[in-house]
């Protein structure tokens, strides 16, 4: 595997890629994962008629700091009108990559036929990606899902309009809109689209939880790159597990003591970007992701949940008696888009 990884002219560290998770990726987490060196992290999605009324809350989902580049930036909206305008807008604040979602599977996204609801119009996913590219120099690409349901699998035939209108590569996510997140994701959706491309790259997405899955999905489908998403919620050190195994490297033993100090830096990087009352918000949120593996941290988990302030909560996971938690192998994760 070849470092780096080329999207038109910009260089991405390496083949790793981190999601776009609305809700979850947002600047600790880029900064936390960030340290990791994936290819590249992104933002949250926004809403293209948010972001060109200005609204100051999508401006908030798009700050960034120097250290997270390369960073991407996601874009969802259904009207070509808009969709130069965003992309500029995009460009100007510095972003490296400009992604379109064509995968968002909730209702009120799809229901004006953004996100998934795009896959319905493959032809409207070209013009809004015509406009995009037209309006800046910075690599422009989508992400899909397979289809809306199983009955109308399209991700071959938008790979080939995605690569006609000059999109660098395309994510595909192996599930159906219909599927939303039941059962496993079927990375045979990705052989299909990498079958269909000619040049456009394809990047595979879905059920990426470890090192072992990244090479399998490599293996299986011949795509061009990995894109993690629910497996960097509490271990944003994947990308490097990945590398290492993909350069034939020893994994990184990771203990509890580790999984603790990066628990505490990240709830670190929460106080410093956040209002006390959100960061308590996030703190819970974020402690789930981590202590997923951990076995015997019930009380912790309550601690953490019913805490009075973030520096109560910090004490808590710093007082915890941690030399009596184990590891289970199993990564559950009940997030959902
Ligand atoms: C909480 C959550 C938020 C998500 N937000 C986005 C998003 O903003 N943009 C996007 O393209 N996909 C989003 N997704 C979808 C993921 O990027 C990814 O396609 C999906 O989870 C499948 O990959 P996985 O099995 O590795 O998690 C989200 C998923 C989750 C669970």
């Amino acid at each position: 595997m070849k470092d780096p990884f080329f999207l038109g002219s910009k260089a991405l560290r390496n083949r790793v890629l981190y999601a776009p998770l609305a809700g979850c990726s947002d600047y600790p987490f880029r900064q936390m994962s960030s340290r990791y060196h994936p290819g590249i992290v992104y933002c949250e999605m926004v809403k293209i008629d948010a972001l060109v009324r200005n609204d100051p809350h999508t401006f908030r989902l798009l700050d960034y700091h120097s250290s997270m580049h390369p960073i991407g930036a996601q874009l969802c909206g259904s009207k070509p009108k808009l969709a130069a305008q965003a992309a500029r807008m995009i460009e100007d604040l510095g972003f490296d990559v400009l992604d379109f979602n064509c995968g968002c599977p909730v209702d009120k996204v799809t229901k004006d036929g953004s996100g998934s609801g795009m896959l319905k119009t493959p032809d409207l996913i070209g013009e809004m990606l015509s406009q995009m590219i037209a309006a800046v120099k910075i690599p422009v690409t989508v992400k899909i899902r397979a289809g809306w349901d199983e009955g109308s699998i399209n991700g071959p035939l938008i790979t080939q309009i995605a690569e006609k209108v000059g999109a660098k590569a395309i994510t595909v996510h192996g599930r159906t809109r219909a599927q939303g997140y039941k059962g496993p994701a079927n990375w045979d959706y990705i052989t299909a689209c990498k079958k269909a491309a000619k040049d456009i790259l394809v990047i595979g997405n879905g059920d990426v939880f470890s090192q072992e899955a990244a090479q399998k999905m490599f293996q299986e489908t011949g795509c061009d790159a990995v894109l993690v998403s629910r497996g960097t919620l509490g271990q944003p050190w994947i990308a490097e597990d990945i590398m290492r195994g993909l350069n034939g490297l020893e994994p990184i033993a990771r203990g509890v003591s580790e999984i603790r100090d990066i628990l505490l830096e990240h709830f670190d990087l929460i106080i410093r970007y956040q209002p006390e009352r959100q960061a308590m918000l996030d703190f819970r949120r974020v402690g789930c992701w981590y202590l997923k593996r951990c076995v015997g941290v019930k009380d912790l988990r309550i601690a953490i949940n019913r805490a009075a302030s973030t520096r109560e909560a910090m004490r808590f996971v710093e007082d915890f008696s941690w030399r009596d938690v184990s590891l289970s192998k199993e990564l559950v994760f009940a997030e959902t888009e």
